[in-house]
């Protein structure tokens, strides 16, 4: 009896062992917000208390959830203007000009920190957490979390590993083989690239000095009052950015490289895919089923809006997709004039359950991350026109891997794509 009663008395315990978590997900766009409420539903799941600092808030609610809304990082970080698909045809600006990315996300990240709702948080000693999850994007400002919380805390990494944030948690991975996240060259490298890779490296830490006065006057102002109402004294910027105990990757070594990884950084791509898919509404639901030579579903992804692609290129995809027997289904903002029968335009897609569905053949991607993690997950092939950050980088390991092909950007993106298209629907490989 009394070896019974200690049984449930530990059972209980175990079952008690809930942490308090304030999670950090200010990053304005749909991909950051898929990421962010991966980590809610599993920390929920799991009996966590969770406050979650977003700025795309979630309409379920939960009794242990609490959303701080950040809502107005939408005007921080235009993503639309930064990101277009005519930025990128005509060479307006150079997207992987990281010191550009670097300025823009400490800026970003110091209005998040300075948010009303963020303060009036930090501001509260009552306010108490056992960790702090933070996204990381180029800035560490977030540590300072930890610092008024007097917490660990752990990374959270939107992409594969790389050496910007290895270098957090143990060291830059080497650039003689090992290729920058934003760089659209793989292994083995010329002489050149390697010299090229190498002053990446060096050229990113340097940038990264020239901020240090920038970055430490805003961590002083963002946080030391609430550390200092709580009784303890701020310590020192450079020692709390390198102070996270644990980084999770939105990475898998099936669309990564194998890289040589620390003890602390764990992978974790496909968590933000819910073991339950939704599912589809009713118009799509008919457009899958009727799909029977099969489905091209094309998809730019939430920050690039197909508006921004010109109409020439337009009309030649159209003109491309009305030839082939596949029913195509494009996610785009606005309808199209003399659509062929074949292809269906809907502003809005649920993409997890379009890939689920068995009739769905290829998918036409910007090579982000997450789409590339749910090709892999549904089987999938793809075809990249990769865009911006580590979309080239994802694309070549995509096709280096072999469920992909790469098509550029440029006017003669519809010929490549016919190409392409063909290629994988007509020559179905064996799997070795
Ligand atoms: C670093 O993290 C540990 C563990 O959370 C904590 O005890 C320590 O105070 C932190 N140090 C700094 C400088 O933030
Ligand atoms: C379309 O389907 C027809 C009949 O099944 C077939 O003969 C034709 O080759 C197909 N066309 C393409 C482009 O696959």
């Amino acid at each position: 009896m009394i070896l019974k009663i200690i049984v449930i008395i530990l059972i209980l315990i175990n079952l008690c062992g809930a942490y308090k978590i304030l999670l950090v997900f200010p990053v304005p766009g749909r991909s950051h917000a898929i990421l962010g409420e991966g980590y809610v539903r599993h920390l929920l799941n799991d009996g966590h208390e969770v406050t979650y600092i977003t700025p795309i808030t979630m309409k379920n609610s939960h009794p242990k959830l609490r959303q701080i809304d950040v809502s107005t990082n939408f005007e921080l970080m235009p993503t639309d203007i930064l990101f277009n698909i005519k930025t990128v045809l005509y060479n307006e600006r150079n997207l992987k000009d990281f010191k550009f990315l670097l300025y823009v996300t400490t800026e970003f990240a110091n209005g998040t920190i300075n948010h009303p709702n963020v303060q009036r948080l930090i501001e509260d000693p009552r306010e108490k957490f056992d960790v702090v999850i933070a996204e990381w994007l180029y800035s560490e400002l977030y540590a300072g979390f930890s610092s008024v919380f007097n917490c660990p805390l752990i990374w959270s990494s939107s992409m594969e590993p790389d050496s910007m944030v290895l270098d957090l948690i143990d060291e830059a991975l080497n650039p003689a083989y090992n290729p920058h996240h934003l760089s659209d060259i793989l292994p083995p490298f010329s002489f050149f690239d390697r010299v090229n890779e190498l002053w990446t490296l060096i050229d990113t830490k340097m940038f990264k000095w020239r901020l240090r006065h920038r970055e430490n006057r805003m961590f002083t102002t963002a946080f030391e009052s609430s550390v200092t109402k709580r009784g303890r004294r701020l310590p020192p910027f450079n020692e709390v950015r390198y102070n996270g105990s644990l980084m999770l990757g939105n990475s898998h070594i099936a669309s990564g490289a194998a890289v040589r990884l620390p003890r602390n950084y764990v992978q974790i791509g496909g968590y933000h895919i819910n073991e339950i898919i939704d599912p589809l509404p009713t118009n799509l639901q008919n457009i899958m089923e009727d799909a029977k030579n099969g489905l091209i579903y094309f998809s730019m992804g939430s920050i690039l809006k197909s508006r921004s692609i010109p109409t020439e290129i337009k009309k030649e995809l159209l003109t491309l997709f009305s030839k082939l027997n596949q029913t195509v289904l494009w996610k785009f903002e606005e309808e199209l004039p003399d659509l062929p029968k074949n292809v269906h335009i809907v502003p809005w897609a649920p993409q997890l359950g379009i890939l689920a569905h068995p009739n769905c053949e290829l998918f036409i991607t910007h090579g982000g991350l997450l789409s590339i993690l749910e090709s892999l997950h549904f089987g999938i092939p793809v075809i990249g026109i990769p865009i911006y950050g580590d979309q080239h980088l994802n694309i070549n390991r995509v096709v280096e891997k072999g469920f992909g092909k790469r098509v550029d950007l440029n006017n003669e993106i519809a010929t490549q794509m016919d190409i392409a298209i063909k290629e994988i629907l007509n020559e179905p490989r064996t799997v070795e």
